[in-house]
C-alpha cells in the first residue's frame, strides 16, 4: 500500500470523477492515476515530456498549474467551482501550516462523499521530520545522507483531530503515512490546543503516534474509503 494506491482506490467506481494533486514533481503519482478530470499543481514541475504524456493519456482532461497551492486556491476558483474535487493527493510543501491549509482549500471544494490523501503524515525518524520552510533549508539543517522530508506534516492531522469534528481522520501505516480525511462524525477526537500543538515535538510522536495520529493498519483503507454505514431511519 502506498499513497498512489490509496488515490486509486478512493477513486475507483467513481463516474467522471476528478483528481487534485497538489506537488507533483515528477509525475510518479500523477502519470499513473486515472481519472475524467486531472489537475496538477506545483510552482516547479519536473516532469519529462514521456511521462506527461502518460500523464494525458489516463484522463479526458489534464490541467496543469506551474504556481503554489496558495495562488492556485486563490485565482482557480470559477474551475473548482466547475469541476469539483473527488480526490485529492496532498504533498506539496512539508510544513503543518501550508499541509493544513491546502486541507482546507480543497475542502471547500470536494464533494459530499470525497477523500483527500495527504502524504507523509508518519515520519519513522526525527531527521525525516525535521521542521523546515522548504526542502532546501531541510537539506542545510541535515546530513547529506538523509534524503527523506516529511517535515511536521503529521502536526496538521493532530490539528484536524482536534478541531474538525466534522471530520474523519486516519493515517495509514506505509509510506511515510498515508493521511485520510473525509466528511463525517470521527471515531474520537483529541483535545489540544493550537498552542500545545505548535509545542509538540518529535518525541512527542514517537511517544504515542497510535493516538496523535489515529494511526491504523494500511488494510484499514478500505473502510475509510467506503465510509460510515448508512444512519437508520428513526420510526
Ligand atoms: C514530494 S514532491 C511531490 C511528489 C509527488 N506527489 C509524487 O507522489 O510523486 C513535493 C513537490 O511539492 C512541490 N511544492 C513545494 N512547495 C509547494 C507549494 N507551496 N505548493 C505546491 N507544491 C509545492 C515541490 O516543487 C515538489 O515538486
Amino acid at each position: 500500500m502506498n499513497r498512489i494506491k490509496a488515490v486509486q482506490r478512493a477513486l475507483a467506481s467513481r463516474p467522471n470523477a476528478v483528481y487534485l494533486e497538489i506537488g507533483v514533481a515528477q509525475g510518479v503519482a500523477f502519470m499513473r492515476v486515472a481519472a475524467d478530470e486531472k489537475i496538477a499543481v506545483d510552482p516547479a514541475f519536473t516532469m519529462s515530456p514521456r511521462t506527461r504524456r502518460l500523464a494525458d493519456a489516463k484522463a479526458r482532461v489534464t490541467h496543469y498549474f506551474e504556481t503554489t497551492s496558495d495562488a492556485f486556491f486563490a485565482e482557480q476558483g470559477a474551475l473548482l467551482e466547475r469541476t469539483g474535487i473527488d480526490v485529492a493527493l496532498i504533498d506539496g510543501l512539508h510544513t503543518s501550516e501550508q499541509a493544513l491549509r491546502d486541507v482546507e482549500n480543497t475542502l471547500r471544494h470536494l464533494r459530499d462523499d470525497g477523500v483527500i490523501v495527504v502524504h507523509d503524515c508518519n515520519p519513522a525518524r526525527a531527521s525525516i521530520a525535521t521542521p523546515a520552510d522548504s526542502y532546501t533549508d531541510f537539506r542545510r539543517r541535515n546530513h547529506w545522507w538523509n534524503v527523506n522530508w516529511s517535515g511536521d506534516v503529521w502536526k496538521a492531522v493532530v490539528h484536524l483531530c482536534s478541531f474538525r469534528p466534522d471530520l474523519q481522520v486516519a493515517v495509514l501505516d506505509c509510506d511515510f503515512g498515508v493521511g485520510l480525511v473525509r466528511r463525517g462524525v470521527p471515531e474520537s477526537m483529541l483535545s489540544f490546543t493550537a498552542e500545545q500543538i505548535d509545542a509538540l515535538s518529535y518525541e512527542d510522536l514517537a511517544a504515542d503516534r497510535e493516538h496523535l495520529l489515529n494511526l491504523k493498519p494500511a488494510a484499514h483503507l478500505d473502510e475509510f474509503v467506503a465510509g460510515p454505514p448508512p444512519q437508520r431511519q428513526a420510526g
